[in-house]
């Protein structure tokens, strides 16, 4: 998508180097900023520290951390090393585990001498596909709302970035609003501020401002205030975590949002690719691992001071302990539709169209 008029997306290669840019997202919206990664300490610490994050990026970036690994040695320990360092960069979206997955797949069975080779190559696949994917989701939704919504102003109500910025580009809960507004509809999008780390406010406001689609942002808990009102026909989130029985695991507050929409019968829609799905039936999916991330992102907040620096500012009395799960469960019940690179479904169908 753009950034001041020119074509990002928020990863890429530069194959001659052979080493990868971000877009650091810590900085946004204050600044835009890029950095080149060149190791896998470097991938594992942008995933920690959240400069790239957003289930989808999250896999990428974690295909690129396989290769750089196995730049340095491509031995069968370093392989697997290298996979369980980075699993435990961030748990909960199961994408870093599937790419994982894919990326051991493909090189376990060749000669460690061709192993950068073939990971790089598949890292670019994976890129590749992750925005043909985004685009398809934006397209299947984008029938979706036209099919089901005839009103002047669409109100939308997101949640968190599900936008580009958490993917290669177009993004999943975003997307088929890029598509929409660039159809003409007339649209405004009720934008969360996402606390504690304010995806909203930093990202989906700023990437939304970019693409010039209208929107307010709002706090997290003016959402039920504006369903009541009938301020909002519908929700549109993304996902880190799907069960096989639509529940969905997705950033703090959605679960909040869902029972809200719920209660006031307003659709509540969650796009995600199908590498978002965890086909692990074996498990029960309220037990998966929600991150738990520092204190510190409660308890202060980051924003321009006076002299437009980036700043961390405390918020509460020093001494205060905070508790900060970053991620919640929806139950299937309060969600409508799943919208996926291969079409609109409701939580029941997923089983079959995805086992
Ligand atoms: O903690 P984050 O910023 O990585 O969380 C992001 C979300 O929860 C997104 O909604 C989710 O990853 C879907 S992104 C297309």
């Amino acid at each position: 998508m753009k950034v001041n008029g020119e074509h990002f997306q928020t990863i890429w290669l530069d194959s001659t180097e052979s080493i990868i840019h971000i877009i650091d997202q810590t900085k946004l919206p204050h600044h835009f900023t890029t950095k080149p990664l060149h190791s896998l300490d470097e991938v594992i610490n942008a995933i920690k520290i959240m400069e790239v994050r957003g289930a989808p990026l999250i896999g990428v970036t974690a295909a690129f951390g396989i290769a750089f690994a196995m730049k340095s040695n491509s031995s069968d320990d370093s392989l697997k090393d290298a996979s369980s360092r980075l699993f435990q960069s961030r748990p909960t979206a199961v994408n870093l585990q599937w790419a994982l997955n894919r990326m051991n797949k493909e090189l376990i069975p060749i000669t460690s001498e061709k192993r950068f080779e073939a990971a790089w190559s598949l890292c670019q696949t994976i890129l590749d596909e992750d925005i043909k994917t985004n685009q398809s989701i934006g397209l299947h939704g984008l029938h979706f709302i036209e099919n089901h919504f005839n009103k002047k102003t669409l109100q939308v109500l997101t949640h968190c970035n599900a936008g580009w910025l958490a993917t290669v580009d177009y993004g999943t809960a975003l997307s088929p609003l890029y598509y929409a507004h660039n159809k003409g509809l007339d649209l405004h999008v009720w934008v969360d501020e996402t606390r504690p780390r304010n995806q909203g406010a930093h990202l989906t406001a700023w990437e939304l401002g970019q693409h010039k689609i209208p929107h307010t942002l709002i706090s997290d808990n003016a959402g039920g205030h504006l369903m009541q009102k009938g301020e909002v026909d519908f929700v549109i989130v993304g996902a880190d975590r799907i069960s096989m029985h639509g529940d969905v695991c997705n950033k703090i507050g959605t679960y909040l949002k869902a029972i809200a929409a719920f209660e006031n019968n307003i659709p509540f829609y969650v796009a995600a690719p199908k590498s978002t799905i965890d086909t692990d039936a074996t498990k029960n999916f309220f037990d998966i691992p929600i991150e738990s991330r520092h204190e510190e992102e409660v308890l202060m907040m980051q924003g321009l001071n006076s002299n437009n620096e980036l700043t961390n500012i405390q918020i509460a009395p020093k001494g205060t302990r905070a508790f900060n799960p970053a991620f919640d469960i929806t139950p299937y019940k309060y969600i409508t539709k799943i919208i996926t690179e291969d079409g609109v479904y409701s939580p029941q169908e997923l089983k079959s169209v995805y086992s």
